[in-house]
């Protein structure tokens, strides 16, 4: 028996939203279904035969052990070979700066309840990734949308956001920003204003949550150094 346990639920839970993006990808399910409202991978890039052989050898190698729980921060040696990774792209990192997550979802999620007060404000840009904001709304997070111009977030509006707000007396805790190739509007940022975004975040004290699921699916042009390397202050969390 279903019973509504609609009352039972809490303050966060009540501020959850119907996710749009559950109810899209519910009519991609349909077969020779073409969308251009939900993004999937194209199946036949999905590398099946290296994983059958990767999951076999990992098997035959560690057997019990890789069906074991494991520490939370995600595996040791993922988290050293990710680091490896990211040290090769230019990136200070060390394995204790990195935890595995199920995706850059669960990231966002863990992200608004380690550092989200009800009532805290979170800039974004104008538009945004609807799964982003719906994790951070879930917390009580206000949202402020920047609106994007041609190179990305504008930073003229930035700052005068930051100055009204702050003006009010409201507490903003980050910017939330999607440099390579934004959901939805596509634009990657120039070096040029991923450094006056962090000098930005510098001057006022905010953290920078740099979501970057595309960076590395490029089909022409250089890659942008990430914002997690231009940083010099410690202030930006990468996903
Ligand atoms: C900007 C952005 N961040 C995060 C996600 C979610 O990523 P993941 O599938 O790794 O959880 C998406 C997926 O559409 C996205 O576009």
């Amino acid at each position: 028996m279903i019973r509504s346990v609609n009352k039972f639920l809490s303050v966060s839970g009540k501020g959850m939203k119907r996710s749009a993006i559950r109810e899209i990808l519910k009519h991609l399910q349909k077969p020779g279904m073409i969308s251009f409202a939900g993004g999937l991978p194209a199946p036949e890039t999905f590398p099946v035969e290296d994983l059958k052989e990767i999951v076999a050898e990992v098997l035959e190698k560690e057997g019990a052990e890789a069906l074991q729980y494991g520490t939370t921060e995600g595996d040791p040696g993922l988290r050293k070979a990710l680091a490896e990774r990211h040290r090769k792209q230019g990136l200070e990192v060390g394995i204790e700066n990195l935890i595995i997550t199920t995706g850059s979802q669960q990231a966002l999620d863990l992200i608004a309840r380690i550092f989200i007060d009800p009532g805290d404000y979170v800039l974004c840009g104008l538009p945004s990734y609807l799964g982003g904001l719906n994790a951070f709304t879930a917390y009580g997070v206000k949202l402020k949308g920047i609106p994007l111009d041609a190179q990305g977030m504008n930073t003229d509006a930035l700052e005068e956001t930051i100055h009204h707000l702050t003006g009010l007396g409201r507490k903003i805790k980050f910017i939330y920003v999607i440099p390579d190739f934004q959901n939805p509007a596509g634009i990657t940022l120039p070096e040029a204003r991923r450094l006056k975004i962090i000098e930005i975040a510098e001057k006022y004290d905010l953290l920078v949550v740099e979501d970057s699921p595309y960076r590395e699916i490029r089909f022409r042009g250089e890659a942008q150094r990430m914002m997690y390397e231009l940083d010099k202050s410690g202030r930006v969390i990468t996903l």
